[in-house]
């Protein structure tokens, strides 16, 4: 996988990703030959031989298969819509604008990956649409724009915003649908934008096959999952691995207990080429890019409150952070296309199937 290539992709050369062999030297893994202790620095490397076998998938908290775990993830999300802690005014098309202007201050890049003008005269589909920011845009700038989420809070408040912003109903379609399962004939959109959403929902792979269906052969998907190698994946680590005396608990395994909604996943650039190759996709291309939260620039939640956590954001190093670039970001900006031809599972092709070994 490389940058660049044949669509226009934003240049991402300065952060392009290296090769894992190079982020994580072998001889920097402790033990690698048997059973490493996956320190902090590891940051869940992709070395198979240190790779605990069920690092890959996070284990969510819940047990009970995908529909459990699909009504956590919604229930997590119906109780606060993501985003909404960024503005406070009582007007509601101020309020919107608020959170639309800390959402592209505190992430810019969303704009320049996003690319809302080139989507002119395009059908575009977003999967999870959260509050609804991004979609707003799609609605401006695209021929006509379709958008879904698990939860009705979700949709309700993109209707509102969308109302408030006297947005013509021809020019959108807005449901709560699952992105495992969409609710559309094949090949009928341009696009297919998810921003931060195919890692909370149970079955990845799934909704990945189902954007693939949607798609118009030519098609393009866009989209943000969570990397597994980040400085938010360290927080957690020293937060809820080292704190609580779990030294050998994976950040894979934190990310999906702590990040958000449980059962939350990271991926490796290689790995999330892995799934989209398997489901069909090519040309596909990713880069890594810093976060609100390496920075520590979210919003605190309640639980983040206290006098020690206000210590923390105060003398948070965000300049060293900043200084390392963009290679520990936890965000993974991917896209891909979809050719003329067939799915690769069609082709019976075996040789982009991940082995056991690296899945297991
Ligand atoms: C982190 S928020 C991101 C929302 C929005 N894209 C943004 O950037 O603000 C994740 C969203 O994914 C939605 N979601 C999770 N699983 C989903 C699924 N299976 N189908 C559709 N939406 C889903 C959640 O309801 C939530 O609104």
């Amino acid at each position: 996988m490389g940058p660049g290539g044949s669509h226009g992709w934003p240049a991402p050369s300065p952060r392009a990703w290296p090769s894992t062999a190079a982020v994580v030297p072998e001889t920097l893994c402790v033990l690698a030959s048997k059973q490493c202790v996956r320190l902090a620095f590891c940051f869940d490397c992709s070395n198979a031989r240190c790779r605990p076998s069920s690092s890959l998938v996070a284990k969510p908290t819940v047990q009970g298969g995908d529909s459990m775990l699909k009504e956590e993830v919604r229930k997590h999300w119906e109780k606060e819509t993501c985003g909404t802690r960024y503005g406070s005014a009582e007007n509601r098309r101020v309020y919107f604008d608020e959170l639309s202007a800390a959402r592209y201050t505190l992430e810019p890049h969303i704009q320049t990956f996003a690319d809302f003008p080139a989507s002119k005269g395009k059908s575009v589909l977003e999967i999870g649409v959260g509050a609804g920011a991004d979609f707003l845009n799609w609605c401006v700038h695209a021929g006509h724009a379709t958008g879904l989420d698990l939860t009705q809070s979700a949709v309700d408040l993109t209707r509102e915003r969308l109302i408030l912003n006297s947005v013509p109903t021809s020019r959108y379609a807005l449901f709560a649908a699952d992105a495992e399962d969409l609710p559309f004939d094949n090949g009928v959109f341009d696009l297919v934008y998810s921003w931060g959403t195919l890692h909370h929902t149970p079955d990845t792979e799934r909704s990945l096959a189902e954007a693939f269906r949607v798609l118009k052969p030519g098609g393009t998907i866009k989209l943000m999952v969570y990397h597994a190698q980040s400085w938010t994946g360290l927080y957690l680590y020293l937060r809820f691995g080292v704190a609580r005396g779990r030294l050998r608990a994976s950040t894979r395994e934190l990310i999906g207990q702590h990040l958000e909604s449980p059962g939350t996943k990271a991926y490796l650039p290689q790995e999330i080429e892995a799934l989209l190759r398997l489901v069909g996709f090519s040309d596909i291309s990713a880069y890594t890019q810093l976060g609100p939260s390496d920075l520590l620039r979210v919003a605190r939640s309640e639980k983040y409150e206290s006098a020690l956590y206000r210590f923390i954001w105060g003398v948070y190093p965000r300049w060293l952070v900043r200084l390392a670039g963009h290679r520990y970001g936890l965000y993974l900006l991917v896209r891909a296309g979809k050719g003329a031809g067939r799915p690769a599972r069609d082709q019976g092709d075996d040789a982009l199937t991940p082995t056991s070994e690296e899945w297991a």
